[in-house]
């Protein structure tokens, strides 16, 4: 989920909104704002092809459809859609990249936790300014949406900032809950080392930092963790 590339640029938050019952049957009939695509169909594109350059700026889209839309790579996707899905931005920032990376979705409250770009001036972060963790309330979205004419105009929740000790130091990806806490991978600033802490969702949002080092070796950039979803172990990665 999380990337660092300095052009990356994501100063909104996208609400994706299904309703209603899954109306599509073996027929395939896709709903609305979505396309299937069969991954195996682009396995080999040959040495004639042309290749995507650039990640972000050069997007895979196959079937030339003008976006936003859904591309569904597997078919039990459908099932989270539903029959209906659109796009809605339920909070935005123009010039702040505040909702980049670290999505962690807390059923218990109905909130949604995120950070700023990391070491990025789009996340107002850098080696002398730490990047910013923040949340929103889903039923804050919901009320915002029930109050709105529009089924597709943007709405604009409160985003509350979290007040974290320093041990939380560039927040590059999150995930969890995890044992009810929020799991935060921090790549670190300058000397202040990379780590994984657990910080407890409900105010005064207290952390306990669990790793920050490899036998003694501080870690170079935390970038990314998956929780394993039967034995509970945390795998991270540590980037070059
Ligand atoms: C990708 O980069 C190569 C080398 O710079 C260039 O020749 C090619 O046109 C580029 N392709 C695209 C799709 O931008
Ligand atoms: C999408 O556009 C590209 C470039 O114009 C074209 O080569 C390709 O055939 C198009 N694909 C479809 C599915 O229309
Ligand atoms: C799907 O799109 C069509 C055409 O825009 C529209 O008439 C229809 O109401 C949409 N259906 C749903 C379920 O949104
Ligand atoms: C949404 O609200 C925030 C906080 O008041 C504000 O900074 C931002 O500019 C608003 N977004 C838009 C598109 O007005
Ligand atoms: C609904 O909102 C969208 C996005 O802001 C806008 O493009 C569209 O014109 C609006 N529709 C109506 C009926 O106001
Ligand atoms: C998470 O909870 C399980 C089960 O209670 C416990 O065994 C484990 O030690 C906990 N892990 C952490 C990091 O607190
Ligand atoms: C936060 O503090 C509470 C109360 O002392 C404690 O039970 C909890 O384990 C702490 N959580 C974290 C993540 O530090």
């Amino acid at each position: 989920m999380a990337f660092t590339g300095a052009s990356a640029r994501v100063t909104a938050l996208t609400l994706l909104y299904a309703a209603g019952p899954l109306l599509v049957g073996a027929s395939c009939v896709l709903p609305n704002n979505t396309v299937m695509i069969n991954p195996l169909s682009y396995n080999v594109y040959g040495s004639n092809a042309v290749f995507r350059n650039n990640t972000f700026a050069n997007l895979f889209n196959p079937t030339n459809t003008t976006a936003p839309f859904f591309q569904v790579f597997d078919p039990s996707f459908l099932t989270v859609l539903g029959d209906s899905p659109s796009f809605r931005v339920i909070a935005s920032n123009p010039g702040f990249a505040f909702a980049h990376e670290a999505p962690i979705w807390v059923p218990s409250t109905q909130e949604l936790f995120f950070a700023s770009a990391a070491g990025s001036p789009s996340g107002f972060s850098d080696i002398n300014h730490n990047n910013q963790v923040a949340k929103i309330s889903l039923n804050d979205v919901t009320t915002a949406i029930a109050q709105s004419s529009n089924a597709t105009a943007p709405v604009n929740v409160t985003v509350t900032t979290l007040d974290l000790p320093d041990t939380v130091q560039m927040t590059n990806a999150g995930t969890g809950p995890y044992n009810g806490s929020l799991l935060l991978v921090n790549s670190g600033r300058g000397p202040l080392p990379p780590n994984l802490v657990l910080v407890d969702p409900a105010n005064p949002q207290n952390a306990t930092v669990i790793l920050d080092n490899f036998f003694g070796r501080q870690f170079n950039s935390l970038h990314n963790a998956k929780i394993h979803p039967t034995s509970g172990n945390i795998f991270f990665t540590d980037v070059a």
